[in-house]
């Protein structure tokens, strides 16, 4: 059936879109520059952006995860101040707005319910919005004022990987498009920077049977499992823990390296598996620590980390990347980690039970 041309040689839908994020990346850059190597955005988006004194994302799941990667390229790069909501919260735990708020809707499918409901709320109150979507013709695009298009190509399984990378991408370009408009400084050239991320995310493909390995030795009998980093790795372990959960059934949490020893730690057993990341110079060795720590109670511990800041015994080193786009690659490993536990475990992995492409109910 058409599904099955669909998949090409590829055994799931959730492989064949994991593999495919080096081109995805590739086509963004494409897509988003110019004949004179400048990025190519609409013009209204960057005067929308230029103008507004503060962004609200407003995603769910995995695209909220993209969301605080988000927050941190906006507020980083281009100085605007930025908050990032859980959609179905937002109505209840509305923020006090600035004078000029732009909203900021990231959705993969850009039908989520939970969203289009806030889109519905700031379209009666006149406040600008921008959906980041896979397709463009989606409710959410035709309803907000811009749409940015994620050019990821029909996302198929549940679990999200290549709407989220290049959610990440889109969000940077934007970014610096911003930082470049407001006439800040930049050393930070996006399009090439995207370049390396896609020949690391090529790199990472190339070595399955790693993580295969990985997965089976961690997480084929396990009943839970934890995700720590620090900074931006934090919000990655996020995004790696609710993989996790929605394919392989495994009790995932992802956790701030830091936030351990006020609680959590206290689960932390003989056997007990922990994926760290390390891919930040500035809490390379605070997050170290922390893997120490739950070693000293008996964890299984697998350190993930960046060519550079890589220690004996890490149980994978990514290739050098920018600081601040290491979510692009470190998820890879983690989305790779994910699909082969649930195929350990015998589990459904492009249709999960109790799951649904896109919730379109509240
Ligand atoms: C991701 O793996 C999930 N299936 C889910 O969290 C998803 O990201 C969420 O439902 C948001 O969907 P959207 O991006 O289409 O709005």
């Amino acid at each position: 059936d058409a599904s099955d041309i669909e998949k090409g040689t590829y055994p799931h839908f959730m492989l064949k879109e994991i593999d495919e994020q080096p081109f995805v990346m590739r086509k963004i850059i494409q897509e988003y520059q110019d004949e004179h190597d400048d990025i190519k955005l609409d013009e209204d988006i960057r005067k929308a952006m230029k103008e507004c004194d503060r962004v609200y994302i407003i995603a769910a799941g995995t695209s909220y995860h993209a969301g605080l990667i988000g927050k941190e390229f906006l507020e980083k790069i281009a100085e605007v101040p930025t908050e990032v909501h859980v959609a179905s919260e937002f109505s209840y735990n509305f923020p006090l707005l600035s004078e000029k708020p732009l909203f900021v809707f990231i959705s993969q499918s850009g039908e989520t319910a939970d969203l289009r409901s806030v889109l519905v709320e700031t379209n009666k109150l006149g406040h600008p919005a921008l959906t980041i979507t896979n397709v463009p013709g989606s409710t959410l695009s035709r309803e907000s004022n811009y749409t940015m298009h994620l050019h990821a190509g029909p996302e198929i399984a549940v679990a999200s990987t290549k709407a989220y990378t290049a959610q990440m991408a889109v969000l940077a370009i934007l970014a610096v498009d911003t930082a470049r408009a407001k006439g800040l400084t930049l050393d930070f050239d996006p399009m090439k920077e995207l370049g390396i991320v896609s020949s690391a995310m090529e790199a990472l493909c190339d070595q399955k049977e790693l993580f295969d390995q990985i997965a089976r030795d961690y997480l084929s009998t396990t009943r839970n499992c934890f995700f720590i980093g620090r900074g931006l790795d934090y919000y990655v372990g996020l995004e790696g823990a609710l993989k996790l959960k929605e394919i392989s059934y495994i009790q995932a949490e992802g956790f701030a390296g830091g936030e351990l020893k006020h609680g959590t730690i206290a689960l932390i057993e003989d056997g007990t598996p922990v994926i760290a990341l390390a891919t930040q110079e500035h809490v390379n060795s605070s997050i170290r620590s922390n893997v120490q720590e739950v070693i000293t109670r008996g964890a299984n511990d697998c350190i993930i980390s960046l060519e550079g800041l890589d220690r004996e015994g890490d149980a994978f080193v990514i290739p050098k990347v920018h600081s601040l786009l290491t979510p692009l690659v470190s998820v890879l490993p983690l989305q790779l980690i994910s699909y082969y536990a649930a195929l350990h475990r015998d589990c459904d992995v492009d249709k999960p039970r109790n799951l649904a492409k896109s919730v379109t109910v509240e």
